[in-house]
């Protein structure tokens, strides 16, 4: 199915479905239970983070539900959950058993990016508010559709980007609130990690017990290989969105966040290649360079480089903040520092105590206070995810067709570039993908 005929459907369904009103009690502002009936939707790497930062912390929260198509990655979480609710979470490798069950809440969606839109439109649709793993889209056109979708249900929207809600980001905040550095004009982000070459593996069966053909869900059809599934599929296109939009995505996020503008870019160009990781299996550039040019004459710049153990200022995830009258390095890792002036004069930083601090935990809580409070109170909701998102998306856009892009935001495409307007959407595999609930 094409990706406007999905949008078509979906906006025709979720009209049918408010009519029917099945929706709208829950929509309407029903209070929450103070106890959050959880969802645990894909059960791998960072779902571990998750549900142990939330049983060490004894939220209030009960895992109603744990759901991954491998049950041996449902088996660590629930060894995770351990004692610490009386009755055990349910278990299914089907998201519909979770997101049909009336008693569940909020669902936290921690899939590869090829199933975040599918499962979070569905989510919303039946009433569930949800935390979902950055980013929110796999491309660009499932953002609007997502932010449609959270406003039609009056759905919570929580994109995991943790970073917005650290203690160092409220206090760097708060200095370039208070014009420190003068206007942000400039915000640099990068992802400067080591990576090394994984070579190509031949096809074979996958491991007993596990359903590949819902792990592929949307994506074309592909024989089971080892890269294509649990935490290196994140450099495959199919599933994934460069590293970019893998550790890319939290410095993007907090560039704009810095830049502090909300707005789409109206210009975008990208370079990059191989530097380094020659007979890598993966379909992305082992480097990128991408530069954005926003409506009001603001510029951002995205850099990613794979054999700088010593990071770029010192962080191998960061940013800097350009201002009028001096500039802030900040770092996702927990960190930022001022320099002002002509003569570099240090400023303030994030100090000892708050140093390291990368908001998981609070970030959670945002989430879990908003559902219960009903206030749209998510420090990164659909909307700010989107934007980020975007950034992402016409990044590799700008990367994949080897052009300039010009974005009308009245319209939401690219001026005189029918390959790059084709990226921004994409096909789904039948019988997966976007809602079909007329
Ligand atoms: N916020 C952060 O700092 C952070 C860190 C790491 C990863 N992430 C994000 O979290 C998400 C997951 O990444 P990961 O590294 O944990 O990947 P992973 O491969 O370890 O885990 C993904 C899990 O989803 C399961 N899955 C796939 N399709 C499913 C389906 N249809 N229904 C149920 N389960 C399904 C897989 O079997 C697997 O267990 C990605 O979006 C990633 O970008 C965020």
């Amino acid at each position: 199915m094409t990706d406007s005929a999905n949008r078509r459907r979906f906006l025709q369904s979720t009209t049918a479905l408010a009519a029917t009103g099945i929706v709208g009690a829950h929509a309407a502002g029903k209070e929450q239970s103070q106890t959050v009936r959880l969802g645990i939707i894909g059960c791998g790497g960072i779902m571990g983070h998750h549900v142990k930062g939330l049983v060490e912390r004894r939220e209030n929260v009960h895992f109603s539900w744990l759901c991954d198509v491998d049950p041996a990655q449902m088996n660590r979480k629930e060894s995770i959950i351990g004692s610490f609710q009386a009755k055990p979470a349910r278990r299914t490798h089907k998201y519909e058993d979770v997101l049909s069950d009336p008693r569940v809440d909020a669902v936290i969606i921690a899939t590869p990016h090829h199933w975040h839109a599918p499962i979070g439109l569905q989510a919303m649709a039946q009433g569930k508010d949800i935390y979902v793993e950055k980013p929110l889209s796999h491309v660009f056109n499932e953002g609007p559709l997502m932010i449609a979708a959270a406003k039609r249900y009056g759905r919570i929207v929580q994109q995991g980007s943790q970073m917005r809600s650290s203690a160092v980001t409220a206090k760097a905040g708060k200095l370039l609130k208070d014009g420190l550095i003068g206007d942000v004009m400039v915000a640099r982000a990068w992802t400067a990690e080591t990576r090394s070459v994984v070579p190509p593996v031949p096809d074979s069966k996958p491991p007993q017990g596990v359903d590949y053909d819902r792990w592929l869900g949307p994506a074309p059809a592909h024989a089971f290989n080892k890269h294509r599934f649990h935490a290196s599929w994140r450099r495959f296109k199919d599933y994934a969105n460069g590293e970019i939009g893998d550790d890319g995505i939290h410095d993007i996020d907090m560039a704009r966040w810095g830049l502090g503008n909300n707005l789409l870019p109206s210009k975008v160009s990208a370079g990059g290649g191989r530097m380094l990781l020659h007979g890598h299996s993966s379909d992305y550039p082992d480097n990128m360079i991408v530069r954005y040019e926003f409506p009001d004459g603001k510029v951002m710049v995205y850099e990613n480089y794979p054999f700088t153990a010593y990071g770029l200022h010192g962080f191998d995830n960061g940013n800097v903040f350009y201002g009028t009258k001096g500039y802030m390095i900040f770092s996702r890792r927990g960190a930022f520092s001022v320099f002002l002036g002509p003569k570099n004069q240090r400023g303030p930083t994030e100090g000892k105590a708050l140093r390291g601090q990368r908001g998981y935990a609070e970030h959670m809580d945002n989430f879990l206070t908003a559902v219960r409070t009903r206030r749209p109170i998510t420090r990164a909701d659909a909307v700010a995810a989107h934007l980020s998102c975007s950034l992402v998306h016409f990044g590799n856009i700008a990367y994949d067709t080897n052009s300039t892009l010009n974005f009308d935001a009245k319209s939401a495409r690219f001026l005189n570039n029918s390959p790059a307007n084709a990226l921004l959407g994409k096909s789904y595999r039948e019988p997966f993908g976007l809602p079909t609930m007329a």
